[in-house]
């Protein structure tokens, strides 16, 4: 295996395609990339194709190759599903994989990092707990010349990775902020008035602030206007932020706003969360400290299984729904390409033949080193009424047999981080063709 000089034709077929993000002299590759004549850059393109050609003898088996999977924690859901369903993709296809968790700990996503580094694997796929920590333990790999994709989460401050694989961020945010504008009719509100509170995700996290903005930039309108108002004043990312996504910290923080704002019966209309961990906790504090009778409307993100469970019972409203198992799928193509050496662009997305949406973006995330060329696939609003629409019929849950009154989502037969996968889940149409454990409608 030659890791090197993959990375190597890879970074000079980017600079080719003037696209930043990879590359050790950074300067000088814009440089020049700016300066290359399209003659110029075909010729370099083709250089590179002739290498990865060459090289595709010495790295095309991929029995012979480990893709190591560095996840943040398995106490949020997701990470779970990201991490079993990335395993699958890759196995599916013949490479080894190391998938490691590293228990929302900085440190220690470090220490697993510099082990699969150790372990010589031939590309990493990590999801940072801390989008700032990680740059020395990446020099390392860019140094061992493994290719690295920032999963889900943009790497900060480092020139070693390649790519950025993710949702629409900021859009999650639109779309509860949209929901929320829908929901109350703020455009014929006339003189009402309508009280809100936000609550958002990690400070470490760079999708967090893409989350917020996303939301309160739909909303600043109306908050202007003075249609929605915030009682506590807290308006600010940093004010309402959640160290780690975790849902007692929300609880906590929310019992207090609560408790400061809320007490003398002010109503509240709107717990405007990022995510489900965080609106799990919020959730949790309305039910035990908010002395109002109104259904909050309450958003989040990710349909975790118990905030799927508490739309159905009108507990929270909505949720962002984004399919990670076609996360995990675009990963894949993503790198096999750049294992074969190729230079992966917007024509991936139609050589893949996904069946999902998919945009390439060479403008959004700069990760402080540049732009880092991103693959983002598309989020979607699930209601109590779509639901079954968007999460059974398509078969990424499977809700509980006996469909009693207070029927449950599950992740069913292809789930989470845990023993039981879906044997029949297709890299190209999703987890339609799993065999459901508790059967279809
Ligand atoms: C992910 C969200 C998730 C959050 C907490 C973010 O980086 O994009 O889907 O809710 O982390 O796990």
């Amino acid at each position: 295996m030659n890791k090197k000089l993959v990375s190597t034709m890879l970074c000079v077929a980017m600079a080719a395609g003037m696209l930043a993000g990879c590359g050790s002299s950074s300067s000088s590759s814009s440089a020049s990339s700016e300066a290359v004549t399209t003659a110029d850059a075909a010729a370099t393109e083709a250089a590179a194709d002739t290498a990865a050609t060459e090289a595709a003898g010495t790295t095309k088996d991929p029995s012979q190759m480990t893709i190591g999977i560095s996840m943040p924690t398995k106490s949020l859901e997701r990470w779970n599903r990201d991490g079993s369903y990335l395993k699958e993709q890759f196995e599916s296809k013949g490479y080894n994989v190391e998938l490691t968790y590293s228990d929302n700990k900085s440190a220690q996503q470090n220490n697993d990092i510099e082990g699969l580094i150790a372990d010589n694997v031939d590309l990493l796929v990590v999801a940072a707990i801390d989008g700032e920590a990680l740059s020395q333990v990446l020099a390392s790999a860019k140094e061992a010349g493994i290719p690295v994709i920032s999963y889900d989460r943009l790497i900060m401050n480092t020139d070693a990775i390649s790519y950025y694989i993710s949702f629409d961020n900021y859009t999650v945010g639109t779309l509860q902020g949209q929901f929320v504008v829908d929901q109350l009719d703020l455009d014929n509100a006339g003189d009402k008035t309508y009280n809100i509170e936000f609550t958002a995700g990690d400070p470490a996290d760079n999708n967090a602030t893409y989350f917020f903005n996303g939301a309160y930039d739909t909303l600043k309108p109306y908050l202007d206007a003075g249609t929605l108002v915030v009682p506590s004043g807290q308006t600010e990312f940093d004010q309402v932020a959640t160290a780690q996504w975790d849902t007692s910290t929300a609880m906590k923080r929310f019992q207090n706003i609560l408790g400061s704002y809320y007490s003398d019966g002010t109503q509240l209309d709107v717990a405007l969360c990022s995510n489900d961990s965080t609106a799990l906790g919020v959730t949790q504090a309305i039910e035990s400290d908010y002395a109002g009778s109104n259904q909050v409307i309450i958003t989040g993100q990710d349909g975790d299984e118990a905030n799927l469970a508490n739309i159905v019972d009108g507990k929270q409203t909505m949720t962002v729904y984004k399919a990670v198992a076609n996360e995990a799928v675009a990963t894949l193509d993503l790198a096999v390409a750049i294992l074969n050496g190729e230079t992966p662009d917007a024509s991936l997305i139609d050589k893949s033949g996904w069946d999902f949406d998919c945009t390439y973006d060479t403008t959004s995330y700069d990760n402080g080193t540049g732009i880092i060329p991103s693959y983002l696939l598309v989020p979607t609003v699930v209601t109590k009424d779509n639901m079954d629409k968007e999460l059974v019929d398509t078969g990424y849950y499977t809700k509980d047999a006996d469909f009693s009154p207070d029927r449950r989502y599950s992740l069913g037969g292809h789930n989470s981080g845990n023993e039981e996968h879906c044997e029949g889940i297709s890299r190209r149409k999703g987890p339609e063709q799993c065999q459901f454990q508790g059967g279809a409608r």
